[in-house]
């Protein structure tokens, strides 16, 4: 596996393997995912196996807050799921993380993707209490807006 920063010629294999992510993953538009490709390719990496576009992260430093990255997509091929390719994705983001000084990766997710629930555990990220808890997951309300619950998922980075 090769994991290598998302460039303008790889976009149309993105959106391809971001298509099959329904429903946590919904497809942007391409000038979107060209601006990741140009302002934010080091957060972006893609997961290369045979010469195929096999998972993604796209992600962001905080402007906000510069010692915050914000995951937005996390994606894997399906035949590709459970070998690694998110952890050395996640690996990635963490790296240049590490090297702006940043103290702290987040991502939201869907209440009911248990999968990415125990992935994000498995990677060392700390579910936040939210407003409740569903089915042992901490959920909270409206979070990205009315209606739009989601669970907030944290890890640390080190100095
Ligand atoms: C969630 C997702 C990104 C995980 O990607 P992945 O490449 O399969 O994850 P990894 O192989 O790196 O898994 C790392 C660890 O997480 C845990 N894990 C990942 N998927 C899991 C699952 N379905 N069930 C239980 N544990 C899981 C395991 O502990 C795994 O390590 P192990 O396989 O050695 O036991 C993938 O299932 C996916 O693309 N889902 C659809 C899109 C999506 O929901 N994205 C997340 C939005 S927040």
């Amino acid at each position: 596996m090769i994991i290598t920063s998302l460039t303008v010629d790889r976009i149309p294999d993105l959106e391809k393997l971001l298509a099959l992510g329904e429903p946590h993953i919904r497809l942007r538009g391409s000038s979107d995912y060209w601006l990741y490709a140009t302002l934010f390719a080091n957060t972006c990496p893609l997961a290369i196996v045979n010469g195929q576009v096999v998972g993604s992260v796209i992600a962001f430093r905080s402007q906000v807050d510069p010692s915050e990255i914000y995951l937005q997509d996390v994606m894997t091929h399906p035949s590709h799921r459970r070998q690694g390719v998110t952890r050395a994705l996640v690996k990635e983001v963490q790296g240049q993380g590490a090297l702006w000084g940043c103290r702290r990766l987040y991502l939201t997710s869907e209440p009911d993707n248990g999968a990415a629930h125990r992935a994000w555990l498995a990677l060392g990220f700390t579910n936040l209490p939210g407003d409740a808890v569903e089915q042992g997951v901490s959920v909270a309300h409206d979070y990205k807006g009315p209606g739009k619950h989601r669970s907030v998922y944290e890890r640390q980075l080190e100095p």
